[in-house]
């Protein structure tokens, strides 16, 4: 498929990649629906590109889930790009024995941590996949995975999320490829992100520089460009693409 021939729903697009990817297809001629929980931002993204549809949607939520899709289905029946970007990025270690009362892991950061990564990649693709299929929409779902999808230290969830969402993007893209619906995982490396400068010390994202081949961190347009060829390769299915400078973790 042609980008000019893409309709595209992104999650996660108030900010980051999701916000850059909207922008950039929304300028190549992409229709893009464009889902944030955050309000705010949903305007200002409006405010610079105003032929993009913006949707208020907590993907966490299968309830939100199931109307937005709805929603979207009526304002453009021809969506055949999902972008599952929306995540957050929590760290702790598994065990802390510096931390009062309780040492390990928090129950609760692990919920919200596979809520929106795992829960929401979940509920938003079986919701637009079953419409997809129904229109006969062929097309392709794109998940945001990470290099700690391998398992990185002190992101014991954040790590699960992502290696789910891998053998999720495996699993889809063996039972939907009979749809004409592909299912690929991009997983970037440390990205010069404003969430990578609020989850990681620089002391800590210093180290990681120090251990990429490539001595920088990825930029956000690396990234955007991945899933440009990921929309565009038509033959391109159940695999995850590496955006990471040659970073092994
Ligand atoms: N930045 C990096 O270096 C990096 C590296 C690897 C993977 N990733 C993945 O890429 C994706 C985007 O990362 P980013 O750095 O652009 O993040 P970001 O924090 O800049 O943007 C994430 C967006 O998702 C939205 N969001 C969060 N929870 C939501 C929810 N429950 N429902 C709806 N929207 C929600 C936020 O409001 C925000 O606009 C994430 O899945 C992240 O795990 C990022």
């Amino acid at each position: 498929m042609t980008i000019s021939e893409a309709s595209l729903i992104i999650t996660g697009a108030g900010s980051g990649f999701g916000k850059s990817m909207a922008l950039y297809f929304s300028q190549l001629g992409a229709k893009v629906s464009a889902l944030d929980f955050n309000e705010d931002a949903l305007k200002l993204l409006k405010n610079e590109d105003s032929s993009i549809a913006t949707y208020i949607c907590d993907v966490s939520s299968n309830e939100d889930v199931e109307k937005v899709v709805d929603h979207i289905f009526e304002d453009s029946d021809n969506v055949n790009v999902l972008v599952n970007n929306a995540g957050i990025m929590k760290n702790a270690p598994l065990v802390n024995l510096l931390s009062r009362p309780d040492s390990r892991h928090s129950v609760d950061l692990w919920s919200q941590v596979i809520n929106v990564n795992q829960n929401g990649v979940f509920y938003m693709t079986r919701s637009v996949v079953n419409k997809m299929i129904r229109k006969r929409n062929k097309g392709v779902i794109i998940n945001l995975s990470s290099i700690a999808a391998k398992g990185n230290i002190g992101q014991t969830a954040y790590s699960a999320s992502k290696a789910a969402v891998e053998a999720m993007s495996k699993t889809w893209s063996k039972e939907l490829g009979s749809f004409g619906i592909r299912s690929v995982c991009i997983a970037p490396g440390f990205i010069n992100t404003i969430g990578t400068h609020d989850a990681l010390e620089e002391k800590m994202l210093s180290k990681w520089i120090q251990k990429t081949p490539l001595s920088r961190t990825g930029e956000v347009r690396e990234v955007v460009k991945a899933v440009h060829f990921v929309i565009e390769n038509d033959f391109y299915n159940g695999e995850t693409l590496h955006v990471n400078g040659g970073l092994v973790v």
